[in-house]
Formats: C-alpha cells, sequence, structure tokens
C-alpha cells in the first residue's frame, strides 16, 4: 500500500457506529437498534459525483447504489475513471461535486470514519516488497489497532487463505505475482472489514490464479463482505451481482448482468470461426448489414439489427463467397462482453 491508502485518522478515539473488528455475522439486533435499518441501507450510495484534474473530467456526475453483501462490479476500459471512483469512496481523493455515502457515512465530510470500516487492495497490490509476508501482515494490523490475539487468529486465517503457510519469513518481493495478490487481499482484510475495495485485483495474474481469487471474493462474501471489483477482464462481468461499466467518466449501463443484457443488447450475434481471422474480420468490418464486428476470444462476433435478414445459413455463404471456406457460423446470445462492446461503439 502507498502511504495514500493508510487511514490517515488511526487514533480510533472517536468510533463512529461499529468497531472495525466486528464481522456482520456478529452484530446483534440487541445491540444496535436501529440494525434492521442499517441492513436495507445500502454499502454504497452515489449522487452526482464529479472528479476533475485541471479542465479535464475523469469522472462526471456518477449515480449508483451498491447494496450490501453484494459482489458489485464496476468494469470499464483503461482511463475510464475506475481508480478515481475508489479512491474517492475510500476517502483518499476529494470529489469536486456530488455525494458518497459509504457505510452510512459521508466518506467526504469523515473520510477516517469511513477508512477503519473499510478494506482497500489497490491497483499495485499496496505490499512492502522489502519486508517479510509476516511483517506485512503485523504493519496492517498495526494500522488498525488489531489487539495482539486478534491479530494471531486473523494471521492465521490470512496465511492458510493465501496458501502461505511456511512462507511467513520470505521476503514478499520474492513472491509471484499469484501470491503477492493473495498476501495483499490478506493485508486488506486482516481487520475483517465491512466493505472491500478492489482496485484490478486480477490483472496481470494468469486464468487459473484468477479463477482461484475469484473462489477467495465469493468465501468474503459468503461471510456478509460487500465486494466493490473494478476489472477491465469482461469475463469477470459474470462473477458479479451487479455491474456498473463506466466509460469516459460515465455510466453507460448499470444492473444485474442479466438486466443489462436485456436493456441494452437489441441486436443478434454471430460467432465466426474461421483459420484466417485478420482478413475475414477486415471483411467483416466493411460487409453490408453488418454492425460491428471484433474479436472474441478465439472467434470473431459480428453484430447485425434484431430485424436482419441474415441467418447462420446465409452469412456462412457469404463468407464463403469472399474466400473463407473453412468459416462456421452460429448465431449466439450476447454476453456481457458483447452489450458492453455496442454500448461502446454507440458512445462514439
Ligand atoms: N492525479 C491525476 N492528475 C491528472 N489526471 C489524472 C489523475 N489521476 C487520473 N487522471 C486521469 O483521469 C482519467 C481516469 O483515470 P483512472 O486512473 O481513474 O482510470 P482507470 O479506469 O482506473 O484506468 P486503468 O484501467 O488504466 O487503471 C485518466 O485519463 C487519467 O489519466
Ligand atoms: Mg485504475
Amino acid at each position: 500500500m502507498g502511504s495514500e491508502t493508510v487511514p490517515e485518522e488511526r487514533s480510533g478515539a472517536e468510533r463512529p457506529n461499529a468497531s472495525p473488528n466486528t464481522v456482520p455475522e456478529e452484530r446483534s439486533g440487541a445491540e444496535r437498534p436501529n440494525a434492521s435499518r442499517r441492513a436495507a441501507e445500502p454499502a454504497i450510495s452515489v449522487r452526482g459525483l464529479t472528479k476533475t484534474f485541471g479542465d479535464f473530467t475523469a469522472v462526471d456526475g456518477i449515480d449508483f447504489d451498491v447494496p450490501r453483501g453484494e459482489v458489485f462490479g464496476f468494469l470499464g476500459p483503461n482511463g475510464s475513471g475506475k481508480t478515481t471512483t475508489i479512491r474517492m469512496l475510500t476517502g483518499t481523493l476529494r470529489p469536486r461535486s456530488g455525494q458518497a455515502t459509504v457505510l452510512g457515512e459521508d466518506v467526504v465530510r469523515h473520510p477516517d470514519r469511513v477508512q477503519r470500516r473499510i478494506g482497500y487492495m489497490s491497483q499495485k497490490f499496496s505490499l512492502f516488497e522489502d519486508m517479510t509476508v509476516d511483517e506485512n501482515l503485523k504493519f496492517y494490523a498495526g494500522v488498525y489497532d488489531l489487539p495482539p490475539e486478534k491479530f494471531a487468529s486473523q494471521r492465521e486465517y490470512v496465511l492458510n487463505m493465501a496458501d502461505l503457510v511456511g512462507r511467513e519469513n520470505e521476503l514478499t518481493r520474492n513472491l509471484s505475482v499469484g501470491w503477492r495478490q493473495r498476501l495483499a487481499l490478506g493485508a486488506a482484510t486482516i481487520h475483517e472489514p465491512e466493505l472491500l475495495f478492489l482496485d484490478e485485483p486480477t490483472s496481470g495474474v494468469d486464468p487459473v490464479a484468477r479463477r482461484q481469487f475469484w473462489d477467495l471474493l465469493y468465501d468474503l462474501a459468503s461471510r456478509g463482505v460487500t465486494l466493490f471489483v473494478t476489472t477491465h477482464y469482461m469475463d469477470e462481468a459474470a462473477h458479479c451481482n451487479r455491474l456498473a461499466f463506466i466509460y469516459r467518466g460515465r455510466i453507460i449501463a448499470e444492473g444485474s448482468p442479466a438486466e443489462i443484457r436485456a436493456d441494452h443488447m437489441d441486436q443478434r450475434i454471430f460467432d465466426i470461426t474461421t483459420s484466417r481471422a485478420d482478413p475475414a474480420l477486415q471483411w467483416l468490418e466493411t460487409a453490408p448489414g453488418v454492425d460491428e464486428a471484433y474479436l472474441s476470444g478465439a472467434s470473431l462476433h459480428a453484430v447485425v439489427p434484431a430485424d436482419s435478414p441474415l441467418s447462420g445459413v446465409s452469412l456462412r455463404e457469404r463468407l464463403a463467397g469472399a474466400g473463407f471456406t473453412d468459416a462456421g457460423v452460429e448465431e449466439v446470445n450476447p454476453t456481457i462482453e458483447d452489450v458492453f462492446v455496442n454500448l461502446v461503439s454507440r458512445q462514439r
């Protein structure tokens, strides 16, 4: 963690509504007369949030709510405003205008109250490279004033979760990216936060490690932790209960994956496989009746209007006529990636 992510106010003198060390399940309604109202309150509520750098608007009047206990995916291409949004929600960057409530607190007015109840795994993984695994965990436990017995049990949990048992004394810089990623998750959750912000946690990690990391996130979600995860891997949308898609600082789609598909995809998609993908893509990009064509995994996707007369058979015939005789064509349901590619192309 860079110093930016360390809570600026660590005294704990002014405890707000909850102890930072209380896991959601442990909260009893008896102790909290207003517990049911709090449970219904969103974990994050954002209205008109805006950030400018000079005359450039990086985040432009965004609105969204994150219900408690959900895995909320904040998706967008490079430079779209994901990190800037997270930094405003974690109280490390002041918005130019708008409101943001995090765990019931106004994060602009009281960043300190929010910071001790959240975890933040920043885009650079926020670890001290020249410290050992154990020293990193101790550092973060210190940031949150974890009592020694709590630290002992959390340390054990984190080392097991991150598969780091036996590596406690290894220098962090010597760990592979996948291990550093899990250690960073452990450091960000050492104080059992109610809400965890993860900024591109799976960036630069191989597909197997990405899959394993998502399993760790599901485990946290099943224990009641709200997760706010940014990614530019569109396939990771499928891991989320709700999504918001940010593009050039504006939210252009929001909802569950199914809602987003239903609300924003009124075109049809053909999946095309051929050994000559590059020239076939060039041909499709200018083919009459095709709105859009792009690479999708190992195949090509061609988007046509909902009322297009094209069928899989007729598109295959046209491709064969253009010299792509091995092309296989199949009409498919749009993926979230298809929806976003099309939303972005409409913004241009
Ligand atoms: N401190 C800053 N000063 C000036 N411009 C900034 C600053 N921080 C971010 N920006 C700009 O704001 C825009 C949004 O940046 P941000 O880091 O939020 O994007 P992002 O979605 O997190 O991108 P990435 O996927 O690459 O991490 C970019 O154009 C970026 O260059
Ligand atoms: Mg970023």
